[in-house]
């Protein structure tokens, strides 16, 4: 097959990047190509936020499960089927790529599936199943994603040794698993395995888990995952992983060597974009520690080379690169736009979740800056209560003048509960302001309404 098609605008990657660009540059009348070598969605979809939230849920009902007691319904033989567990997650994937694939269609989005080779400017070349495709475009952009980091230890290839990827194509649980490195990726697989019964032990490199969230929420979430039976070693090196009669990671802590024998080993230290398929240095791309370097209109320094999400770096979340593919379009089809990452919300889903927004309290003294702090917990909220859910809190921070600049919230919904701080921190609102709206009853909102309300008084269901 020798064809060259050309299109307007080609998108390289069909992640929460890619496909949410082309969406919207068909959408502003350009004809788009998108180009993705395995399925629509990327990481997100496939690999990352969907598998996991649906794993995420089997856990969270099972937990449920074991205090029915407590309100008043007794279960009896109950189980769970691991194999099940993950199968709704590949249904689960599934029905989403399956919506995604519609949607590009409806939109008139063509899609090439194949790997595609950027090596000329405006030029892209497909492998397809069908053979070799050559695609032009006036303007392309690189939505390539990312992939697990690897590190630089000796047995990080032995069998049983896994990615966030394979992990997810388990079908049996380990008795035990140490997971390395307690960032988000870390923490959510380990809050599934340890649910599920799983010894788990997390391996975290720096004195803390989740180095960017705030401390005190972060030393809280310790403490409760501790109480489940976790192991957390934080401030540790992992010197090697070798294969006894099960495997063995070495873990220097301190003046100790500890070893710990585990039957699976879960690498969670972090991701890396993926420039495969891009000529860098055949084209002259910029980059900055691995990453495409961009303008705030999502430019490279290549005239109509534009690029997106976790290829660039920075805040590597799907809702960010989604944000950042439909700036790139508009930009392209002629729009005055800008990227703006003041407020981007962020979810942890562990148990309880976390979510933040905006600046946290630790930043704010290492900038030497004046802040208030106000915080609410969930155990003096009605609805909290009621759901038999009232664990953590709610922490706003504002400067001198009441103006919402970060919070952080862990407990029940904080992944959704985030949203109304994210606008409050978007739009530069006071605590004043938020405690002035009206907020429903009975909800788990209310937190947000009497931490809001601290700020300037006292919280009004606050001895
Ligand atoms: P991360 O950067 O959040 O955490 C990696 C952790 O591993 C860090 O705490 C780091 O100090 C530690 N580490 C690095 N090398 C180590 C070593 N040799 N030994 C022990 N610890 C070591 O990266 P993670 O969790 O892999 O996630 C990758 C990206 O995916 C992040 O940008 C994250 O925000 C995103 N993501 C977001 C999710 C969400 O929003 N819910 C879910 C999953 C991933």
């Amino acid at each position: 097959m020798e064809t060259t098609r050309h299109f307007q605008v080609a998108f390289l990657g069909g992640g929460p990047g890619g496909y949410v660009g082309a969406l919207r540059a068909a959408e502003l009348g350009l004809s788009v190509v998108l180009i993705e070598s395995g399925q629509v969605g990327g990481t997100c979809l496939n690999r990352g936020c969907i598998p996991t939230k649906s794993l995420l849920r089997s856990a969270d009902l099972w937990r449920e499960i074991q205090k029915t007691e407590e309100f008043g319904i007794s279960v009896e033989h109950v189980s769970f089927d691991f194999s099940r567990v993950m199968a709704r997650k590949d249904q689960v994937v599934n029905t989403l790529v399956n919506g995604i694939a519609q949607l590009l269609k409806s939109a008139k989005v063509t899609v090439i599936e194949g790997f595609g080779e950027f090596k000329n400017a405006n030029q892209i070349e497909i492998r397809t199943s069908k053979g070799v495709e050559t695609i032009t475009a006036d303007d392309i952009v690189l939505a390539t994603g990312s992939v697990p980091a690897r590190i630089p230890i000796p047995g990080v290839d032995l069998p049983g040794v896994i990615s966030s990827d394979q992990v997810l194509q388990e079908t049996i649980l380990p008795k035990n698993l140490v997971v390395i490195g307690g960032g988000v990726i870390g923490l959510e697989f380990a809050t599934m395995y340890q649910t599920f019964g799983v010894k788990v032990t997390v391996v975290e490199m720096l004195p803390t888990l989740l180095p960017n969230v705030d401390e005190e929420i972060v030393r809280r979430l310790t403490l409760l995952l501790k109480r489940t039976g976790m192991d957390i070693i934080t401030g540790a090196s992992v010197k090697e992983i070798r294969q006894g009669e099960k495997l063995v990671v070495q873990v220097e802590h301190g003046h100790e060597i500890k070893e710990i024998s585990t039957e699976r080993v879960l690498i969670a230290t972090g991701r890396k974009p993926n420039l495969q398929g891009i000529d860098i240095e055949g084209l002259g791309l910029r980059t900055e520690r691995r990453a495409l370097v961009v303008n705030d209109q999502m430019q490279t320094n290549l005239p109509h080379v534009y690029a997106i999400g976790d290829a660039v770096g920075g805040i590597m979340l799907a809702h960010v690169a989604s944000k950042e593919g439909i700036v790139a379009a508009e930009h392209i089809a002629g729009h005055q736009v800008k990227m703006n990452y003041k407020a981007i919300p962020s979810a942890i889903f562990t148990h309880p979740e976390i979510a933040t927004v905006g600046i946290t309290e630790q930043e704010l003294k290492l900038k030497g800056l004046k802040y208030k702090v106000s915080k609410f917990p969930f155990s003096a909220n009605g609805k909290a209560m009621a759901a038999g859910d009232t664990v953590g809190l709610v922490k706003i921070i504002a400067d001198e003048q009441g103006i919402i600049m970060g919070a952080t919230i862990m407990g029940p919904q904080a992944s959704s509960l985030i949203q109304e701080l994210t606008i409050a921190v978007e739009k530069g609102l006071t605590g004043e302001d938020l405690a002035n709206i009206v907020h429903a009853h009975p909800t788990l909102t209310e937190t947000i309404m009497e931490a809001a309300h601290g700020l300037s008084a006292k919280p009004l269901h606050r001895a």
